[in-house]
């Protein structure tokens, strides 16, 4: 993917491609989810931060309907589609998510006018910090103010999960969209999933002496796949059964009973949520009272969990994680929706690169291929550039 990273590049190349310039350049960006996983779609609570990796897209209004899509990744040429016959079948690739933004914002009666838009990215695709959503935000922030819809960031955050759900065929919830379009340098947004209020909770890990690394397995993962759903139904049949409205109604408490009424595998599945909300509201506790260097044993029961409880690892993202926990990393897990994609590592500045070395090594020695390596750090949300 060649990536123009610099706003005036970027219009540059609006200009060579499109003939004029750009009405404005947008950006939203990836996430990492600190803890808190497969909580939202259970009305739960999540605790995602934006990070430094973001997603920009050029827009210029036409006076027509036609829509001319064009991403500095290359691989694709131009797509052509028309505002007013939008379908799963004209999306293809990466378009599919500002198409689907296009098409749930008509759901609600927003009239798009045609457009032409350059995307570029540098939110790495498939490793689990929602380069997707980074896309879909980007899109709806800037037609928000191109349309004057003037939703507000919840409601934006609806618009994109239909896209997500309904356009692009993925059953997601709400904390990728709801982590780009408010996150805030230097914090995590702790998230009520059940009726979007959320708090900005500090999270400084260089002041800690920490840095949190992401390990990208390179395994690419897809929630339109399988997986996510059945993990999602299992959770909608315990809830069911427990005659609760969502998972989020249940407590740990609960558990001993509810393991007499759901069998094995639900009650598994139901047992990850509910302590996973646990985890989440004591991260942002331990987060208040003691710093970010407080937090690493919840890490580790966040991924012994989605591990063995609602089975969502796999072996390269166990080994990433044990392995930097051998190696310095005071907590680890796996983050975002799994069956690939990346982990997390809070690492004492000074462990980094024995963490990074030892990693490679591991991947190296059991054939699997080379990780990606890197450190993020907590962001600004979407935004107008220019
Ligand atoms: C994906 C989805 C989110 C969330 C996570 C799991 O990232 O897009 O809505 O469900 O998986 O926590």
């Amino acid at each position: 993917m060649t990536v123009t990273r610099s706003t005036s590049d970027l219009a540059a190349r609006f200009q060579a491609a499109f003939g004029d310039a750009p009405d404005g350049v947008w950006q939203a960006p990836g996430r990492v989810n600190l803890i808190g996983e497969h909580t939202d779609y259970n009305e739960g609570f999540v605790l995602p931060f934006a990070i430094d990796r973001t997603a920009r897209v050029a827009i210029r209004v036409r006076a027509d309907s036609t829509l001319r899509l064009l991403s500095t990744y290359g691989d694709q040429g131009m797509t052509s589609a028309d505002t007013s016959s939008l379908t799963t079948s004209t999306a293809k690739g990466w378009t599919k998510y500002p198409l689907g933004v296009i098409w749930a914002l008509q759901q609600r009666g927003v009239a798009v006018p045609g457009l032409d838009l350059l995307l570029d990215s540098d939110v790495p695709l498939g490793a689990g910090l929602s380069s997707s959503h980074a896309i879909e935000c980007a899109v709806i922030y800037a037609l928000n103010e191109l349309t004057g819809a003037q939703l507000e960031a919840e409601e934006m955050v609806l618009v994109t999960q239909q896209a997500e759900n309904d356009f692009v065929g993925a059953p997601t919830g709400i904390m990728d969209q709801s982590a780009s379009l408010r996150g805030a340098t230097g914090h995590a947004v702790f998230l009520d999933c059940r009726d979007q209020s959320a708090r900005l909770v500090p999270f400084e890990t260089a002041s800690a002496g920490l840095v949190l690394l992401v390990i990208d397995t390179k395994v690419s993962h897809s929630h339109a796949d399988g997986g996510y759903a059945s993990r999602r139904a299992s959770c909608e049949l315990g809830a069911e059964v427990l005659g609760v409205r969502a998972l989020r109604d249940v407590e740990v408490a609960d558990l001993e009973e509810a393991s007499g009424l759901l069998d094995d595998l639900t009650f598994r599945r139901v047992r990850h949520v509910v302590t996973e909300n646990e985890r989440v509201l004591e991260t942002v506790d331990l987060l208040g009272t003691s710093g970010p260097a407080a937090i690493g044993p919840l890490l580790d029961a966040s991924h012994r969990s989605m591990r063995d409880d609602f089975e969502i690892s796999c072996p390269e993202l166990d080994l990433a994680v044990e392995v930097s926990r051998a190696n310095g990393a005071i907590g680890a897990r796996m983050t975002g929706g799994g069956f690939g994609g990346a982990a997390i590592a809070l690492t004492p500045v000074g462990a980094e690169q024995q963490v990074r070395i030892a990693v490679e090594q591991a991947f190296s020695e059991a054939g699997f291929r080379k990780p990606d390596i890197f450190t993020v750090t907590p962001a600004a949300g979407a935004m107008r550039l220019s």
